[in-house]
This record gives structure tokens, C-alpha cells and sequence, in this order.
């Protein structure tokens, strides 16, 4: 049986797209430089299944060492997770999120190509439609981008349509999320951010254990219900679920295509603070501040294509995102650590 590579598989999606994938009978292999990780993500994950999975630790750009993956083992996708992703941090450090997300996924295409792993599922954005006007947005929407790290998506995006275009025994899913959330059920896996978290869950969690004192909330007079920035969540366990679809779905379907892996739904900050005061119990001290330059009024997905072609669908509510997000940041105040 052949195995399923997941590049970047320590991190936050990845360990649980791995757990999924697990669960599902599917063997799997981790390639990640823990610059945004640890190994203990993947331990836990074996825990939670109950199945072994095999832990490499490496740097995509490191092409000796990811052939030999290829060269060790028989390969039958890849997920492709590894990237840095903080906006605020791509825009000081751009060409080190060019080398990295782009030079990186040349890399291990090119590695693909000379192995005939030709099966990828890409972990694109939805920042690649830049500052959308029209909502929901589709796949079809115009797509730009507004700082590095959403260039290197984008950029991304566009070198694997052309590889499509050379070599069209392809077959390619570039997944873009919306804003993913929540943790495991178990509260044993979650999202662990270095530093100061550049998303709002994050945030609110550390408030809620007391790492911090308070939440900005960045603007308070766009046009929302409430004044407050709206987004599209997606509990993190039915964004790995879309993986497992996606790779059900290229066994069938050759070709390049593009799908938004969103809810639908969009909530405001304001929405996602009450709920998880409300469902947890725990009161969020928040200041409302000034809006923070590049940030749109509102986000959230046309998730038609998904549910009609990978016959996925998000089934977690706002509550269930809130209530375990606590649950993991609760019985986990230092992350992995
Ligand atoms: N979390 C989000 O809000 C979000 C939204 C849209 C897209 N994405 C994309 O999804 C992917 C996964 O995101 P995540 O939230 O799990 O982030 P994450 O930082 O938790 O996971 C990324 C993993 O890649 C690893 N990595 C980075 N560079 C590497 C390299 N050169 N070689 C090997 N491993 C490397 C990191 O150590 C980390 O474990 C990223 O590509 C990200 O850009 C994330």
C-alpha cells in the first residue's frame, strides 16, 4: 500500500489532515522542519488514531533529502501544507516567504515529476482573491493580492496551472481556504502560533487563559450587521475532511481545478466574541480600535463547487468552533510545550 506525503504535516492543518486520514485507513508520511511545529502534534496524533504514521523531519528545500523520501517509500499524493504563512511578517521578510512557499514548491513539484507522483492537493487561500467586492466569492472571482505572502499563493497558483498545461498527466486540487478554527474534539491537537497569533481565535483564546490582557478588535464602523469585520469560519476537522475529498476526487477527475473551502456563512468578530463568551462561560475583555490597514469589511465563500463536485460540506457550528477551540488552548495554556 502506498502512502499519502504530507509536506508541512506537523502543523496545524496538516496534523489534522493526518488524523483524518488515519482514521480513514490511509498511511501517511510527515515532511516537516518544525520551523512552525513540533513532533509532539504528530505523537498525539498517533495516540488519537491509534495508528503509526511515519515522522521525517526536513526542509522542502532541501532536495537531497526530500528524494530520498520519494526515493524510500512509494508515493501515491501529496498534500502540500508546508509555507509560511504570516502576512504581517511576509511583507518584512518577503524574499524569504518567496524562497520558502514558491522556491519550496518548485522543489518538490519538480521532485514529483521525476518520481511520477503526479497527485497534488495544494493549500492555497482565499487571500488570493485580494480585496473582493462581490460576496460570496466564487471560484471564478478575480483574483490579486495585497502583501508577499498572498503574492507567493498566488504566484503558486499560477506555476501550477502551467505545469498542468506541460505535463498533462496532472492531476491537481488547489484548495483555498477561508479562515480556519477550532481544534480536535479531544483537545489533545489544536493550533499552537509562535508568538503573537496573527488570527482571531488564537487571540481570543490566550485572552480567555490569561496571556494576554485584552482583544483589539479592529474596526468597528464597516459596513457589517454590527460594524465589525465578517469572515468565513471553518472548523479546522471539516477543513481535513476536504482533504480526504479532494484526494477521492482527483482519483476520478484529471485536470487542474480550484475549490473554495469555506462554510458559506460569514460571522463578525463581534459574533465569534459572544459565542465563545456564551458557550464557554468566560467573559473576553475586547477594545474596539482602529481598522488595521489591508483589512476588507467582509469574506466569506461561494462553497457550491466543493459541495457539488467533492460532495463535501462543512457540518461544525460557530458554537462547536468556539467550544473547542477553550478546549484545547484550556487543557493546553502553553501550546505543545
Ligand atoms: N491557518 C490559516 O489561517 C491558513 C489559511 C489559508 C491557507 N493556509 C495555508 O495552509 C498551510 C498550512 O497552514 P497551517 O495553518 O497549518 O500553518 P502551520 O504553520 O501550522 O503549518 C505549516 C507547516 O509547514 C512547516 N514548514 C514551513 N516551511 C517549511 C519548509 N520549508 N519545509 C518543511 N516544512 C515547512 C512548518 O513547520 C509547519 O509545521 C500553509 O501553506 C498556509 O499558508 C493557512
Amino acid at each position: 500500500m502506498s502512502y499519502v506525503l504530507l509536506t508541512g504535516g506537523a502543523g496545524y492543518i496538516g496534523s489534522h489532515t493526518a488524523l483524518a486520514l488515519l482514521n480513514a485507513g490511509e498511511k501517511v508520511i510527515s515532511f516537516d522542519n518544525y520551523h512552525n511545529s513540533s513532533s509532539e502534534s504528530l505523537k498525539r496524533v498517533q495516540q488519537l488514531s491509534g495508528h503509526s504514521l511515519i515522522d521525517i523531519q526536513g526542509d522542502i528545500l532541501d532536495s537531497q533529502a526530500l528524494a530520498q523520501v520519494f526515493e524510500q517509500y512509494p508515493i501515491k499524493a501529496v498534500i502540500h501544507f508546508a509555507g509560511l504563512k504570516a502576512v504581517g511578517e511576509s511583507t518584512a521578510k518577503p524574499l524569504w516567504y518567496y524562497e520558502n512557499n514558491v522556491a519550496g514548491t518548485v522543489n518538490l513539484c519538480k521532485l514529483m515529476s521525476k518520481y511520477g507522483v503526479k497527485k497534488l492537493v495544494f493549500s492555497s487561500s482565499a487571500t488570493v482573491y485580494g480585496a473582493a467586492e462581490q460576496m460570496p466569492i466564487h471560484e471564478s472571482s478575480p483574483r490579486s493580492a495585497t502583501n508577499p505572502y498572498g503574492q507567493s499563493k498566488l504566484m503558486i497558483e499560477h506555476i501550477l496551472a502551467d505545469l498542468h498545461n506541460a505535463e498533462p498527466d496532472w492531476r491537481i486540487a488547489v484548495l483555498r481556504y477561508f479562515n480556519p478554527v477550532g481544534a480536535d474534539s479531544s483537545g489533545l491537537i489544536g493550533e499552537n502560533p509562535n508568538g503573537i497569533p496573527n488570527n482571531l481565535m488564537p487571540f481570543i483564546t490566550q485572552v480567555a487563559v490569561g496571556k494576554r490582557d485584552k482583544l483589539d478588535v479592529f474596526g468597528s464602523d464597516y459596513p457589517t450587521h454590527d460594524g465589525t469585520g465578517v469572515r468565513d469560519f471553518i472548523h479546522v476537522s471539516d477543513l481535513a475532511s476536504g482533504h480526504l475529498a479532494a484526494l477521492g476526487y482527483l482519483d476520478k477527475a484529471p485536470g487542474i481545478d480550484y475549490f473554495n473551502l469555506g462554510s458559506g456563512q460569514g460571522y463578525s468578530v463581534l459574533d465569534v466574541i459572544k459565542s465563545f463568551s456564551q458557550v464557554n462561560q468566560l467573559d473576553i475583555p475586547y477594545a474596539l480600535v482602529k481598522r488595521r490597514p489591508g483589512d476588507v469589511a467582509q469574506c466569506y465563500a461561494d462553497p457550491a463547487k466543493a459541495t457539488e463536485l467533492l460532495q463535501w460540506k462543512t457540518e461544525k457550528t460557530l458554537e462547536d468552533m468556539v467550544r473547542d477551540s477553550w478546549n484545547w488552548q484550556k487543557n493546553n495554556p502553553n501550546g505543545y510545550n
